[in-house]
């Protein structure tokens, strides 16, 4: 068996765009591993290759297979790789430069795929690896988060902001979420203390004193948000093609950091061992099989959705 089923994309574009059809099985090279794809989650960014954004940064040689938050079986080793096994169940992330989960079988750095927490399926853990990492690095290593502090989550609904929602929860923080009014309920479930419906309330009227702000959307919402940070706090964007500017943040006594996430597998350790203690949970909002891989960029792009969207390649 030499060939797999795969979401092409042979040109930037719409979701029309994304062809599924057969391609050969990839070979793990040194330092790499093969995962036989069981789910593969679904990301903004995928959606932002798709349309071309990145070319100026990343020239993907084409056609490319879409995906980078996967789960499954490790199907072969490459050379050097001594801490994974074939038949393993594991999760986590291929490279940006490699992408490739919305496939029968991807290759991933072995640094970037570990153990599946044990009481996720795969579907489960593969709505985890990037929101889960990206949450984790905004709150605590760029953010500097800690117990009885104040972060105000916008988007708390969407993949990064849910899994947002319940770190700065389960570190102790005081957390205020910003969703719109089908979602205020999903986000109080997850922990959130206040939720602001951001469409009916200007936020900025009934928040203040926050040390850290959580930017996932940039623009007017990011500029009503600096006065609501007490001085010192910090907005961490997450919006890199629009840096958050640091002439305004010196304006009001704040800081301010826009990152762009470091895909390391050690977080997804951690993160499998608070979801497999019950500290954290993930959500699936909608599970889609791989033929219908446009269909998960639409629902992405509508909006309104709780969680995240996953492909299921159970093959
Ligand atoms: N820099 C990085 O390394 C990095 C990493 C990951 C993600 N990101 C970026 O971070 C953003 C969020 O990613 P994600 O995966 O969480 O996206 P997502 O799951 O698609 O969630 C986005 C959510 O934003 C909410 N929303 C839209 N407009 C809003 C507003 N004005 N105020 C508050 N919420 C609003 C919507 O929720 P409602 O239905 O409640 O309105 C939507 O579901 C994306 O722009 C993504 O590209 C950046």
């Amino acid at each position: 068996m030499s060939n797999m089923k795969a979401i092409h994309l042979h040109t930037y574009g719409g979701t029309e765009n994304l062809v599924y059809e057969e391609t050969s099985i990839p070979s793990p090279g040194s330092g790499e591993v093969l995962v036989k794809v069981k789910a593969a989650g679904v990301n903004p960014l995928d959606l932002m290759v798709r349309k071309g954004w990145l070319q100026s940064i990343i020239d993907y040689p084409m056609p490319i297979i879409l995906g980078l938050d996967l789960s499954g079986v490790v199907a072969a080793i490459g050379e050097g790789v001594t801490h994974l096994q074939v038949g393993q169940d594991v999760y986590g992330i291929t490279d940006i430069k490699l992408l490739g989960t919305y496939a029968e079988y991807a290759i991933a750095p072995s640094d970037k795929v570990v153990p599946k927490p044990k009481n996720l399926d795969y579907v489960q853990a593969a709505s985890v690896p990037s929101v889960g990492i990206t949450a984790w690095q905004a709150l605590f290593d760029v953010g500097g988060l800690s117990a009885g502090q104040t972060v105000l989550v916008h988007a708390a609904a969407g993949g990064v902001g849910s899994f947002a929602v319940q770190l700065a929860k389960a570190k102790g923080a005081k957390v205020i979420g910003t969703a719109s009014s089908q979602n205020l309920d999903f986000v109080s479930s997850l922990g959130a203390d206040q939720v602001i419906d951001y469409k009916t309330t200007r936020f900025e009227e009934v928040v203040s004193n926050v040390d850290v702000v959580l930017d996932t959307i940039g623009g007017e919402t990011r500029e009503r948000s600096w006065g609501i940070l007490k001085p010192g706090g910090i907005l961490v964007s997450l919006i890199t093609s629009d840096p958050a500017s640091s002439e305004t943040a010196a304006e009001y006594g704040v800081r301010t950091a826009t990152m762009f996430v470091k895909l390391e597998g050690k977080y997804l350790t951690e993160l499998a061992a608070l979801l497999d203690n019950g500290t954290i949970k993930t959500c699936v909002d909608k599970v889609l099989p791989l033929t219908e891989a446009s269909q998960a960029h639409e629902l992405i792009e509508s909006g309104g959705k709780r969680g995240k969207i996953v492909l299921n390649i159970a093959s």
